[in-house]
């Protein structure tokens, strides 16, 4: 949800600003701008549209200035113009402030300032933030920006400048991401790493109600009181090449290709002689020792590898577990104490639903562990113990490897759990992990199948679009899955409505009689997952009911199935054989392909979906 960025050095602050901005599009795209001191003046540009449009505009008329602050923004009030685009500005027209998050008290806070005479332009409630800074100038802008943060309520990152003080940039954060990268006469600020790679690969994360005031020669971190704060700044160690597209066409579909080797990897650091090592891992095995139950929250995709981790924590483990969204927990009256080990899984480590139930958790007593990707994020920091899933950034904001990455770490996790436990014989221990270790080839083998852009799923996604547009002008998928591919089929769902914009429902396959069956005459497709043994049977009497009803399916089944040819399906798509417990990790696959093949035939724009954002940091 949006980016912001700030800048202080010597170096151009419009090109360094547009490189900042351009790492951290995908929180948010409908607008973006810059505000830039030259001269002891602001030189103000901000366009509804993406960064590009920006860019054309400054690049006709450049500024000179070295310090500024920019934003891309991702609207929550006001539609997306060039007016509710950031920064916004005092009426001095001398302030202006970038804002990543929500001030739920704005409209009281608005009301004062009206009655004080503040001129509004915007329908943002960021806009109150600069009249408030205005109200409370006396000469020094960081004083001023402690007065104003004092009142806000909500989450929010800012950044902040003043025109007659071009030495200096302020920010403070609530609950949204803020960081600082330090630089060689130059630092930045900005909502996440990759905005200040480039530059520097020195950074501190900032916390909640900390101030922070960037010179050329200097950062200093205050909190509300005015006390100083020293931190220690970390090293990252991923290279911003990560962050590229490397000559594919979408992120989303490099990020598809790099499972395999995401997976390899991560079994390569994690096991060790055949032992499971989390390092970075705070919790003892003591504490692991002595649970009662499992909870796990997370949202979206995340959720989804959740779902996923109750299935195999409870078969291997034998401990209850539970599932939730993140936005339902925190709002429910669950059961969660200190016999509770509480897992929170998040990509960006910054969901603000996700961070929200982790300290209501905390505030229960259980013992946290957050699955994260971002390192240093603030559930990573926030959470007991942290487990990251190295997955390297993830910029398509369909996510796929982080998933992937997630449901192996779950993996991992429960044979440590089960093996720490008693639940998982040394014997049972060797041979799960043998099997483990064939995933990642398989995963590679499937998706080097896919590397022909002539694919049967690029075919299939081809003849949907006909056949939704010549047949019915309408069509939708239904994805069916059950036991540990259940929520894979809820996952295929979700990829493809986020890039494609058709409706697409995932269900356990058992339930089909119970509703969705109603929906199927020759409109709808549905996918079936049929790779599993145990349910196998089952799934098939689920593809003759569809079928008896003329609906169109996909079957996705296991390499050399003979079966399937007999009953009718219309298109078949193979899974390569591995024992059922690891078939998610590559039933996945196609699933992400179809949606992104489907979104490249409607020419929609993958990497950057109408209306969402990557990084969900408002409720
Ligand atoms: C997935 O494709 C989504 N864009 C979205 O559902 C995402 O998984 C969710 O917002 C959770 O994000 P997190 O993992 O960063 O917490």
């Amino acid at each position: 949800m949006c980016g912001i960025v700030g800048y202080i050095g010597t170096r151009n602050a419009q090109g360094v600003l547009l490189k900042g901005l351009s790492r951290l599009e995908y929180r948010g795209y409908d607008s973006a701008g810059v505000a830039i001191i030259e001269s002891r003046k602001l030189n103000l540009v901000k366009r509804q549209g993406k960064l590009r449009i920006l860019a054309d505009v400054l690049k006709d008329d450049p500024s000179k200035g070295t310090i500024g602050i920019g934003h891309t923004r991702w609207a929550t009030h006001g539609v997306p113009s060039d007016t509710n685009a950031h920064p916004h500005l005092d009426c001095t027209g001398k302030i202006a402030v970038v804002h990543n998050g929500i001030i739920e008290n704005y409209l009281d806070l608005k009301k004062i300032l009206l009655k004080e005479g503040h001129k509004f332009v915007s329908e943002t409630d960021t806009e109150i933030i600069s009249h408030l800074i205005e109200k409370y100038y006396k000469g020094n802008l960081e004083t001023a920006v402690s007065r104003t943060v004092k009142l806000l309520k909500g989450s929010y990152a800012i950044a902040a400048v003043h025109s007659l003080e071009p030495d200096k940039v302020v920010g403070a954060r609530c609950d949204s991401p803020l960081i600082v990268g330090l630089g060689e006469g130059e630092n930045f600020m900005a909502s996440d790493v990759p905005a200040v790679l480039d530059f520097t690969k020195e950074v501190i994360y900032l916390d909640n109600h900390e101030i922070i005031v960037l010179t050329r020669s200097g950062v200093t971190i205050k909190d509300y009181d005015g006390r100083t704060i020293s931190k220690k700044s970390s090293t990252i160690k991923w290279d911003i090449k990560q962050a590229e597209k490397s000559g594919y066409e979408h992120f989303m579909l490099k990020e598809i290709y790099e499972q395999g080797d995401i997976v390899s990897n991560m079994l390569d650091e994690r096991l060790r002689a055949g032992k499971i090592s989390f390092e970075e891992l705070a919790i003892k095995a003591s504490a692991f020792k002595r649970f009662k139950k499992i909870a796990i929250v997370a949202c979206g995709t995340a959720y989804h590898a959740g779902l996923t981790g109750k299935y195999i924590l409870e078969e291997y483990v034998r401990i209850p577990c539970w599932v939730d969204t993140s936005s339902e927990f925190r709002y429910r009256n669950p059961i969660v104490d200190k016999d509770t080990l509480f897992i929170v899984i998040s990509q960006s480590g910054e969901t603000a639903d996700s961070l929200a139930a982790l300290r209501e958790a905390k505030r229960r007593g259980a013992v946290t562990l957050g699955i994260c990707n971002a390192v240093g994020s603030s559930i990573a920091r926030e959470s007991d113990g942290v487990i990251y899933t190295h997955a390297g950034p993830e910029i398509a904001v369909a996510s796929t490897k982080a998933y992937t990455a997630q449901l192996a770490i779950l993996y991992l996790l429960t044979f440590y759990l089960g093996k720490l436990r008693g639940a998982i014989s040394p014997p049972k221990m060797k041979k799960l992990i043998a099997e483990f270790k064939r995933a990642p080839e398989l995963m590679n083998e499937l998706i080097s199948e896919y590397k022909d852009p002539y694919n049967n799923i690029a075919a299939y996604a081809s003849e949907f679009k006909r056949y939704y547009y010549e047949k019915h002008n309408k069509s939708y998928f239904l994805y069916l899955g059950r036991n540990i591919n259940y929520p894979n089929a809820l996952e295929g769902a979700l990829k493809l409505k986020e890039i494609s914009y058709i409706s697409a429902e995932g269900y356990p396959a058992g339930e089909m009689k119970h509703g969705p069956i109603a929906l199927i005459d020759e409109n709808p497709w549905v996918v079936c997952i049929a790779t599993q043994a145990k349910t196998y049977d089952k799934m098939l009497s689920n593809i003759q009911e569809i079928k008896a009803r003329s609906g169109i399916v996909i079957a996705l089944v296991t390499e050399g199935d003979k079966e399937i040819q007999h009953h009718n399906v219309n298109y078949v798509i193979e899974i390569p054989k591995i024992d059922e417990l690891f078939s998610p990790l590559l039933v996945v696959i196609p699933l992400q392909l179809l949606a992104y093949y489907v979104a490249k035939k409607f020419g929609y724009d993958i990497d950057q979906p109408r209306n969402l954002a990557k990084s969900v940091t408002v409720e």
